[in-house]
C-alpha cells in the first residue's frame, strides 16, 4: 500500500494509473476505522482495479470545537486493516495541505440542507462538501462509496455531483451493525459501558417503528410517540430529534404511505449518535 500526505504525490500516482486504463474506487474517511468502513472499502476493491482511501478528520465540518478534539485517532490500527483488505493508496493529509488559505466556498443545497442534520449542525455539511470536492478532485475516483449511515450525508453528496456535473459514480453502501444492533461508528468508542446498553435505544426503537408499521399504523406522530417513551426508559439518553421524511426531497411527511426515511439522534451522554431505517 502506497501512503501519502501530498496532493502532488498522490495525484501523480493517481493520473499514470488512470492512464494505464486503471479505474478507481475512491472511500473517504475520517479514520478509527470499524467494520462499517470495511465493508464500503471491500466493495469498492472488489468494483474496481484500484482501492484509494482516505483519511482525514476534516476541521471544517465539525461545528463544536470539543467534538473535533477528541476525535478518535488510530492512525496505526488503521494503517494495518488497509493493509489486511488490500488497499492501494492511503491519503493522509494534514489540514494545511488540505486547506492553504482560508475557505470561501459555501455551497446552498436547499431544503436537503436545511433540515436534520443541516438544522442541528450549522456548515456541517458545505464542510463535507468542500472536502469532498476537493478529495475528488485529488483521487479522481470513477466510483466513491458513502455509507447509508449517514443518509443526509449521502443525499448531500449525490447533490454535489450533479451540481457540479462531476462524472462520478456514488455507490450507496447498507448500514454494517454490531450482533446486538448499534450501528457501527467511530464514536461508539466513547460509550461508557451502561451507555453502550443504552446506546441500543437507537436501533431497537427503529425495529419497533417497523413493526407498527408492518401492522399497519401509518401515522408517523403516533409512532413517534412511542418511541420517546421507549428511548425515555434507556438511561442517560436526550432525543435530539426523530424524523419521518420523503428518502429523495428529505421532506417531512404526515402520512407513510410510500418508502419512508425513519432518521433519529440521540445523546448518549454526551456521545451523539445516528441510525435511521426505511419504512
Ligand atoms: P466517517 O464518519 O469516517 O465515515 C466514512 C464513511 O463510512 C461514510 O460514508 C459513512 O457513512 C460510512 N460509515 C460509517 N459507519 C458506517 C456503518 N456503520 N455502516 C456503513 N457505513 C458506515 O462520513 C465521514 O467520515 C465524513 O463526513 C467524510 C465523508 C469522510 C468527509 O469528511
Amino acid at each position: 500500500m502506497k501512503v501519502f500526505s501530498k496532493i502532488i504525490e498522490t495525484t501523480a500516482f493517481i493520473k499514470k494509473q488512470k492512464d494505464l486504463g486503471k479505474t478507481i474506487g475512491f472511500v473517504p474517511t475520517m479514520g478509527a476505522l470499524h467494520e462499517g468502513h470495511l465493508s464500503l472499502m471491500r466493495q469498492a476493491k472488489s468494483e474496481n482495479d484500484l482501492l484509494i482511501v482516505s483519511i482525514f478528520v476534516n476541521p471544517i465540518q465539525f461545528n463544536n470545537k470539543s467534538d473535533l478534539e477528541k476525535y478518535p485517532i488510530t492512525f496505526e490500527t488503521d494503517s494495518r486493516l488497509l493493509e489486511e483488505i488490500d488497499c492501494d493508496v492511503l491519503f493522509a493529509p494534514t489540514a494545511v495541505e488540505m486547506y492553504p488559505e482560508p475557505i470561501v466556498k459555501n455551497y446552498d443545497f436547499g431544503p436537503l440542507g436545511d433540515v436534520m442534520e443541516g438544522l442541528n449542525r450549522p456548515g456541517h455539511f458545505n464542510g463535507v462538501a468542500i472536502v469532498v470536492k476537493k478529495l475528488f478532485e485529488i483521487c479522481f475516483p470513477d466510483k466513491s462509496y458513502f455509507g447509508e449511515k449517514d443518509f443526509q450525508q449521502l443525499a448531500i453528496i449525490n447533490k454535489l455531483v450533479k451540481m457540479e456535473n462531476l462524472d462520478i459514480e456514488i455507490v450507496p453502501c447498507a448500514i454494517v451493525r454490531e450482533s446486538d444492533g448499534l450501528a457501527m461508528s467511530s464514536r461508539n468508542a466513547y460509550l461508557s459501558i451502561s451507555q453502550r446498553a443504552s446506546a441500543l435505544c437507537l436501533s431497537k426503537s427503529l425495529n419497533m417503528a417497523r413493526d407498527m408499521v408492518d401492522q399497519g399504523e401509518r401515522n408517523p406522530e403516533i409512532i413517534k410517540l412511542k418511541m420517546e417513551t421507549f428511548i425515555g426508559t434507556f438511561v442517560e439518553t436526550n432525543i435530539e430529534y426523530i424524523n419521518f421524511c420523503d428518502p429523495e426531497t428529505l421532506e417531512d411527511i404526515n402520512v407513510i404511505e410510500s418508502e419512508t426515511l425513519l432518521a433519529i439522534v440521540v445523546r448518549v451522554g454526551e456521545t451523539r449518535l445516528i441510525d435511521n431505517t426505511l419504512l
